[in-house]
């Protein structure tokens, strides 16, 4: 048996772990041979794939990235994209197609799935926004990265009496930021779920600093939004795949608190540093989960399917149950426990 394996989108934490484990137990437990298509999508439109194995992958657990590479190539987007995907991987004498993504990706391999083709997906994002899944890998490592700088912001911001923006990656959910802001102490966590209200923001830091405190941590998630008509907001450019280029909601909260406070602010962009480097262990754990599982769907032949993190333990799903869905941060976290530590 031969299966292709991919990993789309942007790239995080633990994508080399999930190769590593999908190979090793491909090879030792079945003799399954694995190709790894390159550069996401495009190298299966393109027939680009290495042949992977055990000994060629040594030392990659702990590598950030992908050895693979990445892009947000779309076979949907071109016309006969879809179909030139599934003739490539029988063309290729492929069985199986691992596809290891986002929401994005996966909807892919879902259409792909329906015009006959085999998949399995492996859930992966820092922004944690896929259905199904208790929790995508990466995200785990995301929240730590943003929650030590946030951790280092303290000290300069209580140095100099400072409101400290700091902005995290969340295109259409704050995952990361109300994780890193309960973890480290935010005055103020802003998400794209709930539109803030800019004034109450900053009358609610105005009475925290009279009551004593001079610095504030304020989160904001990159696609966090304001109350129509509080606050104007430029207009986005879109990357070459249509993909609005978020970033920017920070300074204008910055600005807008100095503007209406007085309080000197600065700015922080965490930006891709959330998405390099190593990963935790609680993320390659939890990588090694998904390939081992991804492997034992491939051999149940159970395909169609997602693995997925739910009460501790890996399950498949439908993938038709989980793309097109995006799993909001829970008003008992968001509500319940991050908004009873604001300002
Ligand atoms: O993969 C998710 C994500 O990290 C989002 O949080 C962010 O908006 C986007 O990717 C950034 O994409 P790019 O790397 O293409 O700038």
């Amino acid at each position: 048996m031969r299966i292709g394996l991919l990993t789309g989108g942007g790239d995080c934490p633990g994508l080399n772990a999930v190769i590593r484990a999908v190979t090793r137990v491909a090879e030792r437990e079945h003799g399954i041979e694995v190709y790894g298509f390159l550069d996401g999508w495009a190298g299966v439109l393109e027939k680009r794939y290495m042949t992977l194995d055990v000994q060629g992958l040594r030392g990659i657990l702990p590598r950030g990235g992908t050895i693979l590479g990445t892009s947000r190539s779309n076979p949907s987007l071109y016309e006969g994209g879809l179909e030139m995907a599934v003739d490539n991987l029988d063309t290729l004498g492929c069985d199986g197609l691992i596809v290891i993504g986002g929401d994005g990706t996966l909807a892919c391999a879902t259409r792909v799935g329906e015009l006959g083709a085999s998949v399995i997906g492996v859930p992966k994002t820092i922004d944690n926004d896929v259905a199904g899944t208790e929790q995508t890998f990466g995200f785990n490592t995301a929240v730590q990265i943003a929650t030590d700088l946030i951790d280092r912001l303290h000290t300069t911001a209580e140095s100099h009496d400072r409101v400290m923006v700091v902005e995290v990656m969340g295109r259409h959910v704050g995952h990361v930021a109300t994780h890193a802001g309960i973890a480290g102490g935010a005055a103020f966590t802003l998400i794209p779920e709930h539109p803030f209200d800019i004034d109450d923001v900053c009358r609610r830091l105005q009475r925290r600093h009279e009551l004593g405190r001079y610095a504030s941590i304020v989160v904001v998630a990159e696609g966090a939004r304001p109350l129509p008509g509080t606050l104007d907001v430029p207009g986005g450019a879109v990357d070459q795949w249509g993909h609005k280029i978020l970033g920017g909601m920070g300074a204008l909260v910055g600005s807008a608190i100095t503007e209406r406070t007085g309080f000197e602010s600065r700015v922080t962009v965490l930006g891709h540093v959330q998405r390099g480097g190593t990963p935790t262990a609680f993320d390659r754990v939890l990588c090694t989960r998904f390939g081992v599982a991804a492997i034992d769907a491939v051999v149940a032949g159970d395909w169609g399917t997602m693995v997925a993190l739910q009460s501790d333990s890996i399950v498949r799903i439908p993938l038709s149950q989980v793309v097109g869905i995006e799993k909001a941060v829970s008003a008992e976290l968001f509500q319940g426990v991050a908004a009873r530590f604001f300002a």
